[in-house]
């Protein structure tokens, strides 16, 4: 059986992958950002999985208004990083693992969450941000992300969007469709995007970090409760942008301490364990925050 060992939630942000890519982490206002990350580096060299089922959101890059999938499975063997208007990035092609993903859609579209199935995409900040971040640049020697990737896109760009209690629930439908999967694999679930920022109108660059910090005490130690948030609250507090928030709660609803199933038939296990966390504003308009919960 396939096993979800643990979770990660880092915020993305394009500027800090053009700091990576233009060799300026070391400067003043980049340091702090990335110090944060330097103990998820280790980490990641240390837990490194077999797949990471790394939830994001398109920014109207592989999607646009022409086609608007609520949420989006990457099913194909290879993604490549996408021209964002300056070129690709210069990080390597994400692997897919076709096999789980495949497996992961039938599962939950059975347990009635309607996916969209996609077999070719380029995947831009959203996706390869996060894995900068944790993973660092890949050597020239090995140009390769350590392990496969099952890109899962989220619409949180154009209304209307998911609400954070069906994120929280389809994570629930993810780990059951990750846990009868034959192959003894470690996963990890990844949940990307936010913190506060709005990138628009007249409050473009409001920081939340009251909203922020409360946000993060409850994703580790009320979950369920902080799934019930309404989109307004999202909006109003922690600006426009700042619904990028409700995918973290689709990791966080696959962790194994949440119970699941029809009628949450399945007991919930032991909390996590919080190996890090981190809150730094600002990088570029938004307010980053990072978590690693492990499974105990
Ligand atoms: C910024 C943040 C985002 O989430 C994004 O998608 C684009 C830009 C920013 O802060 O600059
Ligand atoms: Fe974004």
């Amino acid at each position: 059986m396939a096993r979800i060992t643990a979770s990660v939630y880092t915020s993305h942000v394009p500027a800090i992958g053009a700091a990576i890519d233009l060799g300026k982490t070391d400067e003043p206002y980049w340091q702090p950002l990335f110090k944060g990350f330097e103990f998820s580096k280790q980490w990641m060299q240390a837990h490194r999985p077999d797949v990471i089922f790394l939830v994001y959101n398109d920014h109207a890059t592989a999607f646009s208004l022409d086609m608007i999938p609520t949420f989006a499975i990457g099913t194909a063997d290879r993604y490549k990083p996408a021209d964002e208007g300056w070129g690709p990035r210069p990080v390597p092609d994400v692997i897919g693992h076709p096999e789980l993903a495949s497996h992961i859609a039938q599962s939950v579209i059975q347990d009635d969450f309607d996916l969209t199935i996609v077999n070719k995409m380029d995947v831009d900040h959203g996706l390869t941000v996060p894995l900068s971040l944790m993973c660092g640049q890949p050597p020239q020697s090995d140009f390769a992300w350590p392990c496969p990737v099952i890109p899962f896109a989220v619409n949180v760009v154009q209304y209307p969007v998911p609400s954070g209690r069906r994120c929280f629930e389809l994570g629930k439908a993810i780990r059951k469709a990750v846990e009868s999967y034959d192959e003894p694999l470690n996963v990890q679930i990844w949940g990307t995007g936010g913190m506060s920022h709005q990138l628009q109108g007249p409050r473009a660059g409001l920081i939340n970090r009251e909203f922020d910090n409360m946000f993060l005490d409850r994703l580790i130690a009320d979950p369920a409760g902080l799934a019930t948030l309404p989109h307004i609250d999202y909006v109003r507090d922690a600006g426009s942008e700042g619904i990028e928030l409700v995918m973290w709660l689709i990791a966080r609803g696959a962790m194994s301490d949440v119970p699941r199933g029809a009628s949450a038939d399945v007991a919930g296990g032991a909390p996590p364990t919080l190996r890090h966390r981190f809150y730094h504003v600002p990088a570029s308009n938004t307010a980053v925050g990072h978590l690693i919960l492990e499974n105990n």
